[in-house]
């Protein structure tokens, strides 16, 4: 029984919290752990990676919930090592062992190219615990993309790390660190690899992705990356409106391959407020910028993030955001209630009474949703163009997305997985379109 066991493959189940670039960082470590295989159950793995978020209050105390219901599992897998990665890693490091001790390997978002080594270290007993931010650049580190079979028409390929923005609510820049990008031939070479395997979109990722500096600016990169053999579309995320420079407005008219979607985060709609927020631009600058953008490419479609109840927000501040959202006309939007995290410049400031942000949350989820439905009835009729991306669960239904992000369901399709069609779309439904090839 035991013999059978060290000769098969060992399980990894990995949990996803937070943005993107974990999903991304995720995939990454899985492909680098040699001698694993992906489980989709925490009760058959050998290995446990919880890749955390620390955005928003409360995140590490779900981590520490979440590790004690993972606890029991090592009694009944005497081989089950836990590990802590991401975000929450690196803001509280050691103390998760101190905390947990069932916790055998801690290591943050710069530092898990040396997970094989730390996960060697753990097979012997031994813990394992990584915060830096090293030196050494960690993807020069990592294994190619190749390794694995085929992959998904869509991906994620992180570009940019780290912001030196300090907005005044937020812990990225604490816990990701300063701006680094890599290097653009690096990027490139990635891409390459991506398609390869089958890959025919590619986001590229960062937490300022339009900050990117490898040697080259964002734009001079989707160029480069548009000009890869098979790769059809490319899009990024997430931008801060003071890196939106001319040149990468206009790549949205001048590269095909630049899909017509851009998350621009505005936080507020108060300058007063956007002044406290640290976040060193306007809401009069933000809508020229849109104006802008829409002046060459008239149908992107526009996401945005927004806090609501951030210290000191009166009711005037919540309906200049309300008059800002009404005046932008947003395809996506996320909106969040002000959260305070502890070592950040606003936790120290008089905080907004929780019901009366609670209350405006409602409101501007409910003039968001309704945004959001508006435009996407407006492409009933209208031609649209999908990446194929799976099978639906009825014969002959396949699902993708159109070039503005909205999941698209076609009926009898002929298109296979990884084909970009021609489609009419024919109804649209609450957070999905129907359509036809066409
Ligand atoms: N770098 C990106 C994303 C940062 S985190 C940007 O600048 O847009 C993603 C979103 O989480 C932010 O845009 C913000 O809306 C939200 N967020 C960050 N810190 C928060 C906090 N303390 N409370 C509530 N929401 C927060
Ligand atoms: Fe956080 Fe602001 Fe940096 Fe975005 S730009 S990651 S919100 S500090
Ligand atoms: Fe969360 Fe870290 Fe991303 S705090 S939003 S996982 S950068």
């Amino acid at each position: 029984m035991s013999e059978t066991k060290s000769q098969a493959p060992k399980k990894l189940f990995i949990k996803t919290y937070g943005c993107q670039m974990n999903v991304y960082d995720s995939e990454r470590m899985a492909e680098s752990l040699e001698g694993y295989v992906p489980t989709d159950t925490a009760e058959d793995a050998d290995m446990i990676l919880l890749n955390t978020c620390h955005i928003r209050e409360k995140a590490a105390e779900k981590v520490y919930s979440e590790l004690g219901r993972l606890k029991p599992l090592k009694a009944l897998n005497p081989d089950l090592k836990i590990g802590v990665t991401g975000c929450v890693a690196q803001a509280e490091g050691e103390e998760i062992i101190r905390r947990q001790p069932a916790v055998d390997l801690v290591v943050g978002p710069q530092s898990y190219h040396r997970l094989p080594q730390m996960e060697a270290r753990v097979r012997t007993g031994k813990t394992a615990l990584d915060t830096d931010f090293p030196e050494e650049d960690k993807f020069n580190h990592l294994k190619g993309r190749g390794q694995k079979a085929r992959r998904a028409p869509a991906a994620f390929l992180t570009v940019q790390e780290g912001c030196d923005k300090f907005c005044a609510f937020c812990v990225v820049p604490y816990t990701r660190g300063a701006e680094v990008s890599r290097p653009a031939e690096q990027v490139v070479r990635e891409a390459q690899e991506l398609v390869e395997r089958g890959v025919r979109e590619v986001t590229l990722l960062g937490q300022n992705v339009n900050a990117y500096h490898g040697g080259k600016t964002l734009a001079e990169l989707i160029r480069m990356l548009a000009k890869v053999d098979g790769l059809e579309r490319i899009r990024y995320t997430t931008s801060h409106p003071n890196d939106m420079d001319d040149d990468l407005i206009a790549a949205h008219a001048d590269t095909p391959e630049l899909m017509p979607y851009l998350h621009l985060p505005v936080q507020s709609g108060s300058d007063r407020i956007l002044k406290r927020m640290n976040r060193k631009h306007t809401a009069e600058s933000y809508l020229r910028l849109i104006e802008k953008i829409r002046s060459v490419r008239p149908d992107i479609m526009m996401s945005g993030d927004f806090i609501v109840g951030f210290p000191e927000e009166t009711e005037a501040d919540f309906q200049a955001t309300m008059d800002l959202v009404e005046e932008v006309n947003y395809g996506y939007a996320y909106s969040f209630k002000y959260s305070t995290r502890p070592g950040t410049p606003a936790a120290e400031r008089p905080q907004v009474d929780p019901a009366e942000a609670d209350e405006r949350l409602q409101r501007l989820q409910a003039l968001i949703s309704r945004q959001q439905y508006a435009i996407q009835e407006s492409m009933v009729g209208r031609e649209l163009s999908v990446l194929i991306e799976r099978a639906g669960r009825q014969d002959g239904q396949m699902l993708g997305k159109s070039e503005y992000l909205h999941s698209v369901h076609i009926d009898n399709a002929t298109a296979q997985i990884g084909d970009v069609v021609r489609v009419r779309c024919t109804r649209a439904m609450t957070n999905s379109l129907t359509a036809v090839e066409v």
